[in-house]
């Protein structure tokens, strides 16, 4: 989305609404036009006289006032928008707009546009968690609606978590990336790999990881959903393939070492969030191992590193690699991105019920000279959208870039 863009700017009521004065400027100084849309709760925050003032326009509360409706229905209002930006979203914002109500103003213009919808959360941090919270952002997000945050960090209640609304800035840049990525990878070529490897010991033996494939294929699917072709090079996993994705299927580190690289030179980015195995087996035994002695040795080779070899090409695709810890999470992840020479990591803290095999995860993004973005704990679909969002971005790979 270029400038002069009519931005409907939905504002409820959060202690976040006080920062809707800056995002008013910051939309108008990057050439949006602004209208901006109060609910009740909202004027508990922030005087409607503030926002008119920065947006030039009358701010618009209630879906009954006659004369407000004369000079533009909501129906109107609605069609007007290029896109629907509500910033704060409270978790009662969340629910009414994954219940499809339409008692207030704001509530039916989300459901009378087809314009792209972007929420950004601002909430307590256990409100942020709460199941209800969890399923009603799965399902916004299953329609098509972007969620932007929350970022993470010290709350207004004292408390400290995920539910704080991304600073003005952020969110604007964030939006209109976003915005100009409806379609951002058209034209352009993805390669993923997910899932674990496994390594065969005898017939009936391997050893392999706790990855399911989850947040790989949540990626290939956002990935296509963003217009890009899409290859996704999976280990052995139990998912459904994402419409419209190419799907190779692997088993062991070797196999998808030479599966990436039968493809790679064709692609503009890669994503390596296999779960691939460090070690094999050096010796495969053609009969099954037979229980004789007490103890048994297994003498292991080092699997090749497809990641590293891939970043390690003359022409090499826009590179980026996942990196699982148990600790020191950041520094092993930074250390991950030089080592292999990435343009980007993708860092997890893993662990008992963390980041293998769930449904929901939280991210630390890093790249070099000192980049970092955190992404607070979500599905892996709404973090796949997000990822996919931030790489098409950054990899000047989006279709039409705004600068931020
Ligand atoms: O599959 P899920 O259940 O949804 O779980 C997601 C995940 C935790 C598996 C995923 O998000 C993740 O972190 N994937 C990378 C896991 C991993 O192997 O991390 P690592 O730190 O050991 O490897 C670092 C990077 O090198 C990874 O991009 C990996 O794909 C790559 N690698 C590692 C070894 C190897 N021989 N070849 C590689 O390409």
């Amino acid at each position: 989305m270029a400038g002069q863009q009519r931005v409907l700017l939905g504002v409820t009521g959060g202690i976040a609404a006080y920062k809707s004065a800056e995002l008013v400027r910051e939309l108008t100084a990057r050439g949006c036009e602004v209208q901006v849309v109060m609910t009740r709760g909202a004027r508990e925050f922030i005087g409607a006289a503030t926002l008119q003032a920065l947006s030039g326009r009358p701010v618009r509360e209630a879906l009954w006032d006659a004369a407000a409706e004369a000079a533009m229905s909501h129906i109107e209002l609605a069609r007007w928008g290029d896109c629907v930006l509500v910033a704060p979203a409270t978790a009662q914002c969340l629910a009414r707009l994954a219940h499809g109500l339409a008692d207030d103003l704001l509530s039916t213009l989300c459901l009378a546009t087809d314009a792209p919808v972007y929420l950004a959360p601002a909430m307590n941090r256990l409100m942020w968690s709460h199941p209800a919270t969890r399923a009603n952002c799965e399902v916004l997000a299953s329609r098509g609606v972007t969620l932007l945050g929350p970022g993470t960090g010290a709350q207004a209640c004292g408390e400290t978590g995920p539910g704080r609304m991304l600073e003005p800035q952020a969110l604007v840049a964030a939006m209109l990336d976003d915005a100009a990525g409806a379609g951002a990878l058209v034209g352009r070529s993805v390669l993923i790999t997910a899932g674990p490897t496994r390594e065969p010991i005898d017939p009936v033996r391997y050893l392999t990881n706790r990855s399911s494939g989850k947040m790989g294929f949540a990626l290939a699917a956002a990935a296509r959903r963003a217009g890009a072709r899409v290859v996704l090079v999976t280990g052995p996993v139990a998912l459904a393939q994402p419409p419209g994705v190419e799907r190779v299927d692997v088993e062991t580190a070797a196999e998808l070492h030479a599966a990436v690289h039968a493809r790679v030179r064709d692609c503009d980015i890669f994503i390596g969030a296999a779960a691939v195995a460090d070690y094999r087996p050096r010796d495969y035994v053609g009969e099954k191992i037979k229980k004789r002695d007490a103890t048994l040795t297994l003498t292991l080779d080092r699997s090749p590193d497809v990641l590293a070899s891939v970043a390690a090409l003359e022409s090499r695709p826009y590179t980026v690699g996942f990196a699982a810890e148990t600790c020191e999470v950041e520094q092993h992840a930074r250390d991950k991105l030089v080592r292999k020479q990435l343009d980007m990591i993708v860092a997890n803290q893993v662990g008992p019920g963390r980041a293998f095999d769930t449904e929901d995860n939280e991210l630390l993004v890093l790249w070099p000279g000192d980049g970092r973005q955190t992404f607070a704990r979500a599905s892996k679909r709404e973090l796949a959208e997000a990822l996919i969002a931030l790489i098409a971005s950054r990899s000047g790979c989006a279709a039409a870039t705004v600068a931020s």
